[in-house]
Order: structure tokens, then sequence, then C-alpha cells
């Protein structure tokens, strides 16, 4: 049974209307204030209360894989949300790229439509990794993805993933798409599948930058991958002229953990940094000084724990002073209590502001890919169960894209997974104890200071 029931909103004087309870809901005051959008931290630890959610896809008979979710918005309250999309397993010749819009209406509730399958896919390969990316200059929706291909297939999955990088885009007044070509193959690099996950950005410059990563992963189980003998890396593609024509720079990569799902922003100082999944217990970074050409070697944010899941990056801007929010798993095994934390110095040191769902033991929250829209931080992300024979958890409903919208006049702080966290090493307990004592510190002046 989906519990579609009813709220009744008046919100004017002669009129009462009924919107779906599965919608997100904004306060009108943040949307439109141009003066109370500060990012303010107050109350006790976990109030997490201004964190709203709700789905935006959830599984049905037919379609029981979703994932990569990825958002854009347009200013005028319209919402794209794509995502990766199978009837059951991942990497399948059958996974398309689904996309769903979002409209705010007037009292502040955001309701999506039912998904679309974006025009892309040739029907040989599984498509992934949906970047979208809005261009107001020329009102275009872009939609990067990468597309599997050739006769490299069949391991644990039908597909590896990752492929050509390909890019369409859509006419943003006729709602026309189109194309879709490769913009970086498959074969570049020695050949080795390239995947996208993370948005592309415009740089103070008027360049583009979409991050991307060569990946290996699954090539070795099958004889057909021989051929393709390119190595693990990340990197970004830069286009000069609007996202037609694409140069790659950078192979990224680190002695001890691949870095991948790579998420990139830019500084007001003009530097780009960017942030990687491991599997080494901790977020990486890396930066760049000539606008994504060259990047220092990665190291680790030792205040941000990942467990080799995606994270996402992004400069957040209000009245105040803008700050660097990543979205991430603050856990180094489970893929679970997302969290933002932000940063006042360029992501040399962090702060947990916000809960956007803890979750509990076998549930995978994971894959957050987010936006700024007025004074919210709008998050998208998987929802499922971890891989299991429990017949109630594999057909349950609860399974999905969901959706959330922190309120950044009203965060509060945030337990950290290293507070509670069973670290026995007593150099590495130490440590951490410093970064605690300097975040505490600059909590305190993040609140009272205001600087
Ligand atoms: C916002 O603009 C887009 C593109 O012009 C349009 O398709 C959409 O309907 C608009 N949304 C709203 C809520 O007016």
């Amino acid at each position: 049974m989906r519990r579609n029931f009813c709220i009744c909103a008046l919100f004017s004087a002669s009129s009462i209307t009924c919107v779906l309870a599965q919608s997100l809901f904004f306060d009108e005051k943040a949307l439109r204030s141009e003066t109370s959008c500060r990012l303010h931290i107050e109350g006790d630890v976990d109030g997490g209360k201004e964190v709203s959610r709700s789905w935006v896809f959830q599984y049905t008979s037919r379609i029981r894989y979703t994932h990569m979710a990825m958002i854009a918005a347009l200013d005028n309250g319209t919402f794209f949300v794509a995502w990766q999309a199978a009837s059951r397993t991942e990497g399948s010749s059958e996974q398309d790229i689904q996309y769903s819009v979002g409209n705010l209406n007037f009292a502040g509730a955001l309701q999506f439509g039912e998904p679309k399958r974006a025009p892309v896919g040739s029907g040989e390969g599984a498509v992934w990794g949906p970047v979208l990316h809005v261009d107001h200059h020329n009102a275009y929706l872009w939609l990067f993805y990468s597309e599997s291909r050739g006769s490299c297939k069949g391991s644990v999955m039908e597909w590896a993933p990752g492929g050509d990088i390909m890019a369409l885009q859509m006419d943003l007044m006729s709602g026309a798409w189109s194309k879709a070509r490769a913009i970086y193959s498959l074969q570049e690099d020695r050949g080795i599948p390239k995947v996208t996950a993370n948005q592309a950005l415009v740089l103070s410059t008027g360049e583009w930058i979409l991050p991307f990563w060569r990946e290996r992963a699954l090539l070795s189980f099958s004889p057909a991958c021989r051929e393709l003998d390119g190595d693990t890396s990340a990197g970004v593609l830069i286009s000069y002229d609007e996202g037609f024509t694409w140069e790659a720079h950078g192979e990224i990569t680190h002695p001890e953990s691949w870095l991948i799902e790579n998420a990139v922003s830019e500084m007001p100082n003009g530097e780009v940094v960017m942030v990687f999944r491991t599997e080494v217990g901790f977020v990486y970074v890396s930066r760049s000084h000539d606008k994504g050409r060259t990047w220092v070697p990665a190291v680790a944010i030792s205040q941000l724990p990942n467990p080799n899941s995606k994270v996402d990056l992004a400069w957040v801007t209000s009245d105040d002073r803008g700050a660097l929010a990543v979205v991430f798993n603050d856990h180094q095994e489970a893929r679970r209590d997302l969290r933002v934390a932000l940063s006042w110095d360029a992501g040399r040191t962090w702060t947990r502001v916000a809960t956007i769902e803890a979750g509990e033991e076998g549930v995978h929250l994971h894959y957050p890919t987010m936006v700024q829209y007025g004074c919210y931080l709008v998050v998208v992300y998987s929802r499922f169960y971890a891989r299991t024979r429990h017949w109630a958890r594999e057909h349950s409903k609860e399974q999905g894209i969901r959706i959330a919208a922190i309120d950044l006049r009203h965060l509060s702080p945030q337990p950290s997974y290293f507070d509670h966290s069973a670290l026995q090493d007593p150099e590495q307990q130490e440590e951490l104890q410093q970064i605690r004592n300097q975040a505490d510190a600059f909590l305190q002046l993040a609140t009272f200071g205001q600087h």
C-alpha cells in the first residue's frame, strides 16, 4: 500500500489546497529573502530538525535497481533528477537513464512527475552515471554519461562500469533532445572504461570542467577485456566552447588506493579542489592551481571518513561568506550516517552541520549529489537494502531515489563517526583528539564569531 495521504494547507484567504505527502517542503522565506541566507550553526549536537526528506522514485515491480542520482535546478523552481535504472541488477544491457522533472509550487512543495527514459543508449551496452548541467546562457540542459560497448563484457556483471563518455543536450524552451555523441572514447589512454558521477562546473575563466575517472574494476574477470590496457586514474575533461568539444587533463593516482568518483569545486581564490572516494577509510583531496591542467598529489582528509563510496562537493554561497560543503557517509565501513560538513578554509578543516539520514544495519544510504537552491542545499541519494535473501527486503518499496533539503539558516552541530568509533591505535587516537579540538575551536568561532 502506498501512503499517499494528503496534507492540506490553507495558504490564501479563500482556498485550501491538498498536496501529496510525497513531496519536499520549502520555507518560502528561505527561497526568496536575500538578507537572511546565512550559514548559521546553533543548538545542541544532533538537532537535525531542519532536514526534510522525500522520494523522487520508489521501486516498482518492474524497476528494482536505481542508483547514481544526479540533480540540477533552474532558477524558477524546476528541478531535474536523473539516475541509472535496471529491472534487477547493475550493469545489465537494459540499464538505462531515467529522469524526473520536479516543480516547486507556490505553497513551497517540490513534487516530481513520472520518470521518463532519457533518449540515450544504443541498446547494446549499459549506460552509467548521469551528470546534469544547466547552461543558463544557451538555455540547454546537458546530460553527460558513459556507455559500455565492445567485446569486453561478461564478468560478475554483464557489463563492467563505464565506457565512452557521451553527451547530449535538451533545449529548455522546446524540450527537444539532441543526438548523443561520444566526447571521450573508451579507446583513449591505451583503452580503459571512463565513468562520470559528479557535476560539471563553469570555472571563473568560462571554461567547463567535467570530472571523470578511468576504472578497471571487474575487467580482470573477462578474457575479452585484456586488450584494454589503461590504468585506473582520475582526471577532468575541459571544454573551451561550452560543452561541444573536450580535452582530457590529469591522471591522478595514489599508491595505496584507487581515487574514483571525483567531485570538483572552484574556490574564490581560483584554486580548484577535487575530492575522491577511496578504499583506505578516508576521503582524499587534490588541488589544481592552473584550472585543472595539473594536480598536486592527493592526501587524506583525516576528519572525513569514507566507506569506499561516493561523496559530493559544492561551493555554497551565503550573504556573509561562502563555504565549501561536502556530503558524505560519516563512517569507515558502512554506507550510513549521510551527513553534510562545511569548511571555511577551502577544505582543510571541516565542521559537521547536518545529518540527512542516519540509517540502520543493512541499508545503504549512499551516492549523494547536491545543488544549492536559495538557502537550501538539496541532496539526492540512493536508498536500498544490502544484498540479501530476505524476502521482505527484496520486495520492499522503501528503496529508490531519495531527496532531502537542508535549510542553511538553521544548521546544528553533528556528532562525528570518530566520536564513537572504537579505534584502538593510540597514535591515531591522539591525532583524532587534536582534530576534534581544532574542530571544536572552529565550531566556537563559526557559531559565535561569524567569520
Ligand atoms: C522554468 O523554466 C523552464 C524552461 O524555460 C520551463 O520549462 C519550466 O516550466 C519553468 N518552470 C516553472 C515552475 O515555471
